[in-house]
């Protein structure tokens, strides 16, 4: 029998487990999927032991997704380019990182094409994986924000972007159709990193957060008519991503939805 883990610290939070579980159900494949809390300084050890016993596959979360890298033998380029990895392919002994975060938010993001205006908030690791993914579906207008101005310059440099101040954001808001929050700011406190005001209906605010499932930055976007979507279809994407490279199968996230995450 196959099996997969997760890698974290801590883990007992992760949803991916149930995740994975209700998939192989769903697909009829006979594998199971653990969580395991890596303490820090034993990420060798624990990679080694998976090896060792045969693990098929496996996530990587916070906070190893960069420290994981050295003890892969290959890397694809979505985590080349995001210097992070979420996902670890076994190959006949071969471990294969992927980075499925970017890529995943966006398989969710309905009507995404090349000429739509794009505006990023953060410049930090979770930024840099859903630019990067932007890169290579060839979003031709990108913008990014950062508190930091200096990071965000870093990042649209490299990604052929222009980087704006929050003010800056404030100011041209109206005329971006996809908004993407990638900070941490909103998960402790009911505030948002930037006073975003004049959305409509014709825009879509995400925002990579899904506890609490809405923001202060989403409620906005509601109250205001934009389509929101929040933290959870990021979850699912990459989740799904991940199934696809370790079996073959791209899954029915919405079946998933329906059986994790409605109870
Ligand atoms: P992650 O890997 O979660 O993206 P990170 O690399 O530390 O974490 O990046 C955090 C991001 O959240 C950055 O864009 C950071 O802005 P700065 O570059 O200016 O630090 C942003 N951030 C964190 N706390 C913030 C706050 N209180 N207000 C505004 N932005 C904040």
């Amino acid at each position: 029998k196959k099996w997969y883990a997760v890698l974290g610290h801590p883990i007992h939070h992760s949803i991916s487990p149930r995740m994975h579980e209700a998939w192989f159900q769903k697909y009829n494949i006979e594998a199971s999927y653990v969580p395991i809390l890596v303490k820090p300084g034993e990420l060798e050890k624990a990679v080694d032991s998976l090896k060792l016993l045969g693990c098929s596959g496996f996530n990587v979360t916070v906070p190893y997704k960069e420290e994981i890298i050295p003890f892969l033998n290959e890397l694809d380029v979505s985590a080349k380019v995001a210097g992070a990895v979420n996902t670890v392919v076994n190959r006949d002994g071969q471990l294969i990182g992927h980075n499925t975060d970017g890529r995943g938010l966006l398989a969710n993001i309905s009507g995404l094409s090349e000429e739509k205006r794009v505006l990023v908030i953060g410049a930090g690791g979770a930024a840099k994986g859903i630019v990067a993914a932007l890169k290579e579906r060839h979003i031709r207008t990108l913008f990014i924000a950062n508190r930091t101005l200096e990071k965000a310059v870093q990042l649209a440099e490299w990604a052929s972007g222009t980087a704006i101040t929050y003010s800056q954001a404030e100011d041209m808001f109206s005329t971006f159709d996809i908004v993407i929050q990638t900070t941490s700011v909103g998960m402790e406190e009911d505030i948002s990193p930037v006073n975003l005001k004049g959305w409509h209906p014709s825009m879509t605010a995400i925002d990579i957060i899904y506890s609490p499932p809405e923001t202060a930055f989403l409620r906005q976007a509601r109250e205001e008519g934009a389509f929101t979507m929040n933290g959870l279809s990021m979850l699912i994407g990459q989740g799904a991503l991940a199934f696809e490279l370790w079996t073959g199968i791209y899954p029915d996230q919405d079946y998933c939805k329906k059986t994790v995450f409605s109870s």
